[in-house]
């Protein structure tokens, strides 16, 4: 699902390098400092994993894809053929570091690889950010990084023990790599706008894809095939897409909510199919000193489409749409810069060799416990704090991870269902 602000083919490839985001103090790297190679092991081969491996392999000299891992062998065979004959000799994935089935993942952290791309279904995260962690791993993330607040707990300390071991963690919350993004946060930081007192943030767009079921599959098997539909999987679409707007605007207050009161539900998909989650959501999110910001996620086809982000300051307004400030400046920014896609790689490459390693792994914790607060909110029609979400003893992954019945519970009812 690439975000249309991102797209790949949107971006200048040769334009200036943006302004990285490397830690100014330099400590000791688990990897070896210089130009040695970079083995990358890649977990979740479908769309964005592919691509990842192939952004990684872009973005500097030395970086190798070395062993890779997929639940299921057909897409691990389809993103082999595409990487070998997108990347040449920088593909080097023998057929002893190619791995299917659910604890594939292990095998490729233990496959003696440098960094680690994570980009399977969000539900998998936690489990697979605790083992890479606990492997003395570098890591590149894909957004989300959990679905419930259980999750999000297991994340958080493994930031902490990835800290303590000089990790480098970049995730792939991109706009935080994207030259307009950098420069306009560095302006409303610096108080352009003055002080923020309002925003919104839209993910509004229509249908994706969906896999219907085949008899030869069991209930797991179509439903991580389909895995967009499941909360358990995806976190709803307010977790899985909406993720990039609430991280800009947290990234934009410095700070992360106190509350979300949201409404939400299922208007037009109704079907099976599409699992259990809703078609769209409206939250209200507070944050300190009673400012407001409002959000919407949506995914119904035939309605009007925005990925946006605005702010409202005491001296002007920005908007992500156009990158444009109003007020005293009255500028838009036009240099759109490198791919963020790339770039994001770059920073995390530069960061190990530099021996500074980058760690992100905080920010999109909590970024990804916004979106769930809304949708926890949306969910029971309750108000729910950060704490709420923090502490909730929700954990939706299932006890028996294997190819066989998996009951999900049913579309959330607000007003009935429980916060928990
Ligand atoms: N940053 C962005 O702009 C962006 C864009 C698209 C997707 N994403 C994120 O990337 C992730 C993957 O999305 P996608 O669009 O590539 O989905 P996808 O369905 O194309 O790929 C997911 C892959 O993971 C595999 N998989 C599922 N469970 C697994 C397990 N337990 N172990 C190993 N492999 C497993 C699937 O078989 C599939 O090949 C999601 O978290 C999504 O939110 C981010």
């Amino acid at each position: 699902m690439t975000d249309p602000q991102t797209s790949r083919r949107g971006f200048l490839r040769d334009t200036a390098v943006v302004a990285g985001a490397l830690s100014a103090t330099a400590i000791p790297s688990v990897h070896a400092q210089g130009s040695d190679t970079i083995k990358v092991g890649v977990i979740g081969c479908g769309g964005r994993g592919t691509g990842a491996a192939e952004n990684c392999a872009d973005s500097a000299p030395g970086v190798k894809i070395y062993a890779m891992g997929d639940l299921f062998p057909d897409h691990l065979d389809n993103s082999r053929k595409r990487l070998k004959s997108a990347l040449g000799d920088r593909y080097d994935v023998a057929d002893t570091r190619a791995f299917s089935g659910f604890d594939a993942y292990k095998k490729v952290i233990d496959s003696d690889v440098d960094l680690v791309i994570l980009a399977t279904p969000p539900g998998f995260r936690p489990q697979m950010i605790e083992y890479t962690v606990e492997k003395g791993k570098n890591l590149f993330t894909e957004k989300p990084v959990g679905v419930d607040g259980t999750g999000i707990r297991k994340v958080l300390a493994a930031y902490e023990k990835a800290k303590e071991k000089n990790l480098a963690i970049v995730a792939g919350t991109q706009r935080r790599h994207q030259a307009p993004y950098i420069e306009s946060m560095k302006r409303i930081h610096e108080g352009e706008i003055g002080e923020l007192v309002g925003g919104r943030c839209y993910w509004n767009q229509g249908a994706l894809w969906h896999k219907d079921k085949l008899s030869e599959w069991s209930e797991m098997e179509w439903q991580v095939r389909n895995w967009l539909y499941f909360t358990w999987l995806s976190g709803d679409h307010i977790v899985e897409q909406h993720v990039h707007n609430l991280d800009v605007i947290n990234w934009a207050f410095q700070q992360t909510p106190t509350r979300a009161v949201a409404l939400g539900g299922r208007q037009q998909r109704t079907d099976p199919v599409y699992g259990q989650i809703f078609d769209h959501f409206a939250t209200d999110l507070e944050y300190a000193n009673g400012v407001h910001v409002l959000s919407m996620a949506r995914q119904i086809p035939g309605c009007e489409n925005n990925v946006s982000e605005a702010l409202v300051g005491t001296k002007g307004t920005w908007n992500s749409n156009g990158f444009r400030f109003t007020g005293e400046s009255r500028t838009r920014i036009r240099e759109m810069g490198t791919n963020p896609y790339v770039q994001e790689h770059t920073d995390l490459i530069a960061s190990i060799r530099a021996g500074k390693p980058l760690n992100e792994l905080k920010t999109v914790a909590e970024s990804t416990l916004t979106a769930i607060m809304c949708r926890m909110s949306a969910y029971t029609g309750k108000a729910v704090t950060w704490e709420q979400a923090l502490n909730s003893k929700e954990d939706t992954f299932p006890k028996n991870l294997e190819f066989g019945p998996n009951a999900v519970p049913p579309v959330a009812i607000p007003g009935v269902t429980e916060l928990i």
